[in-house]
């Protein structure tokens, strides 16, 4: 039996990426600091999968305590590398803190895999890289773009580490780009939990709908796409946690060209704004208050994915549909009250 380490296990991604890797048979350790989730997020994850896994209140950015956490699990057959600060505008207000964060536990990982490059490692990109790309849909081989944010730049710069420390130390590791992850599991045991008001889009729609929040902004009107809106890839969370799966199997089987290669997550259809809110309203049945309010400063037109490199790489698509996401958004915001 293969272990695997996800670090960020708790969070939004991570707990639905245990789950599939449980459900295949892994012995699956999480390490999770609850910076931004909570600790009974381990019972959805067991709930679902009828196994409770080993979970780690670590900070791995402190290279102690991630060493610490490292030789006690043995050998490890890879490490799925979720733990990171994610919100854009905290970013631009705490840059030495996303830095010393998102940058220190990968490095103290990746000094885990020098010493042991057998172990495999999948890192959380994201298709901020690519900025606003110039052609569409997204390949790979696009331009990476200067960051909008530190958050971005921490992707970005992650991929070079990855890089670099694969070239020098000889370990192989593969980052997935992704598009926009929503929904929540189909059983609503798990799903996303935004702390304070939510900056995604697909939270706040919930958190609205549910009287939680005001109407949702819609920003800017006057985009240049069939709408006036902006597009995104919206991709569900089971389909992007099943893309980790392949990926790690992907380096067990020792394929790749490549010591570290990059994939995207999506389903390589772009959605409007009022696209998701039809969808969602038509998906669940619920009612959804909105209005036009001004561009969000930072936001690209449009970013919708090539799949191909994922479909032929990885043996992998996006199965589930937009309307599925929002149902189990919704789901999953009609059971939270109750938490
Ligand atoms: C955002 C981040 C991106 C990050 C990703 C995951 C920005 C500029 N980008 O992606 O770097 O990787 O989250 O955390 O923050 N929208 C509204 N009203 C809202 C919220 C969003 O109209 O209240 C619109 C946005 O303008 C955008 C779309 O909904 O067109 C999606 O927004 P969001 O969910 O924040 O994702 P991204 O901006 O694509």
């Amino acid at each position: 039996m293969k272990t695997v380490l996800v670090t960020g296990g708790l969070g939004f991604i991570g707990s639905h990426t245990a789950v599939e890797l449980l459900g295949r048979g892994y012995r699956v350790v999480l390490a999770d600091n609850l910076s931004n989730t909570r600790a009974d997020v381990l019972d959805g994850i067991a709930s679902i999968a009828g196994q409770r896994p080993t979970w780690a209140n670590v900070d791995l950015a402190d290279p102690v305590a991630c060493r610490a956490l490292l030789q006690g699990l043995g050998d490890l057959a890879g490490i799925v590398h979720f733990a990171a600060h994610k919100a854009v505008g905290e970013s631009v207000q705490k840059p030495l803190a996303y830095y010393r964060n998102n940058f220190g536990s990968l490095v103290n990982l990746l000094d885990h895999l020098a010493e042991r490059p057998a172990c495999r490692l999948i890192f959380s990109s994201s298709c901020t890289v690519y900025g606003q790309a110039d052609s569409l849909p997204i390949r790979e081989d696009a331009p990476v773009k200067p960051a909008e944010s530190p958050y971005g730049n921490t992707k970005q710069v992650g991929e070079e580490i990855l890089r670099d420390g694969a070239r020098a130390h000889g370990f192989r590791a593969i980052a997935l780009r992704y598009f926009n992850p929503i929904g929540a599991h189909p059983t609503a045991r798990i799903g996303e939990l935004p702390l304070g008001v939510p900056q995604n889009l697909v939270p706040f729609i919930t958190q609205s709908a549910a009287g939680l929040r005001g109407p949702l902004k819609v920003f800017g009107n006057d985009y240049p796409t069939r709408d006036g809106t902006c597009v995104r890839d919206y991709i569900h969370v089971v389909d992007v946690a099943l893309a980790h799966v392949y990926a790690l199997e992907r380096l067990f089987a020792g394929k790749g060209a490549d010591p570290v290669e990059t994939f995207n997550l999506g389903t390589g259809a772009g959605s409007t704004v009022l696209e998701v809110i039809h969808a969602f309203e038509r998906a669940t049945g619920a009612k959804l208050q909105w209005e036009f309010a001004p561009r969000r400063p930072g936001d690209v037109v449009a970013a919708y994915a090539d799949t191909q490199k994922a479909a032929a790489g990885l043996g992998w698509r996006a199965e589930r549909t937009l309307d599925q996401c929002m149902a189990d958004a919704w789901r999953w915001q009609q059971t939270l009250p109750g938490k």
